[in-house]
């Protein structure tokens, strides 16, 4: 399959921090590429940089051959789509105001030139619905719809933030520790769509501690420490590299699965 998204030479510093160093990186359609490293390498900030919300200080970035320019929104609506290590949903709306909020945060051209036109924007709001019905069947949440989102145990939350980045159909999902917290039957769904949405070709990449998660799913690796990337590879090779496990707890006596 082939290459959604790439990477050249992106550099980034905030003040004296260094928290890209000449990345480059690549993502095909079907792969789900582990980002893993210490707290504090730049995982969140490569995430920020390739979806737009911070600008490099040098490099590109392409998604499907076009270079992948502008602010959030204008690169989610490109196809770039992504989950917050710290969730960001509306607190006080129900579960299906969440989801159709996040179609909304991207109108696309056809989109604005539809309000004019009451009936497409009627059509529009009942395929955004059907869509946003639709996933949260996929992840047995369907009883949840009308629910205030936060009154949600966290992991159905964390499951929903996913639901929101999915309502926009991106080729390139980027996903910020989405197991952090997450547990059980919600577990098993997280790592159930991410594995789907690979097959249905998109181009995945996950931030994550859990190196089960990453273990279990993800194609191969990608070690950040610093801002750079020290290492890529299949994930046995980069949990067992003892130069790694030492940057990456301190002390080559823990275990990574810890
Ligand atoms: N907007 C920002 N302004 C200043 N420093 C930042 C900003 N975003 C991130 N940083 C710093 O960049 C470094 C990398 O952070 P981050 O990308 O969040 O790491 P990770 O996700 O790997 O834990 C940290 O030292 C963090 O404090
Ligand atoms: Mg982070």
């Amino acid at each position: 399959m082939g290459e959604i998204l790439r990477i050249e030479n992106l550099c980034k510093q905030f003040g004296g921090i260094v928290v890209a160093d000449d990345i480059s990186l690549t993502l095909d359609a079907g792969e789900i590429v582990g980002l893993i490293g210490p707290n504090g390498a730049g995982k969140t900030s490569l995430f920020n940089l390739i979806s737009g919300v911070v600008q490099p200080d040098s490099g590109r970035i392409f998604l499907q051959g076009r270079p992948l320019e502008g602010p959030l929104h204008r690169r989610a609506r490109a196809g770039v789509v992504r989950t917050w290590q710290h969730m960001r949903l509306f607190r006080s709306m129900t579960v299906i105001e969440n989801m159709l909020v996040a179609t909304r945060e991207y109108p696309g051209e056809s989109m604005l030139r539809s309000m004019f036109a009451t009936a497409s924007v009627r059509r529009a709001e009942a395929e955004a619905r059907a869509r946003a019905m639709d996933l949260l069947a996929r992840m047995g949440l369907t009883q949840t719809a009308d629910n205030i989102v936060v009154d949600l145990p966290f992991g159905q939350q964390k499951l929903i933030g996913l639901a929101r980045a999915l309502m926009n159909d991106g080729r390139c999902l980027l996903l910020d520790e989405p197991m952090a917290g997450v547990e059980g039957s919600n577990y098993e769904t997280m790592q159930r769509i991410v594995r789907d949405e690979a097959s249905a070709g998109r181009a995945v990449c996950v931030v994550e501690h859990n190196v089960s998660f990453i273990k279990d799913l993800c194609t191969h690796a990608v070690f950040m420490a610093q801002g750079k990337i020290l290492q890529r590879g299949s994930v046995d090779e980069l949990t067992r590299s003892r130069e790694l496990t030492e940057l990456y707890f301190g002390t080559v006596d823990a275990s990574v699965d810890a």
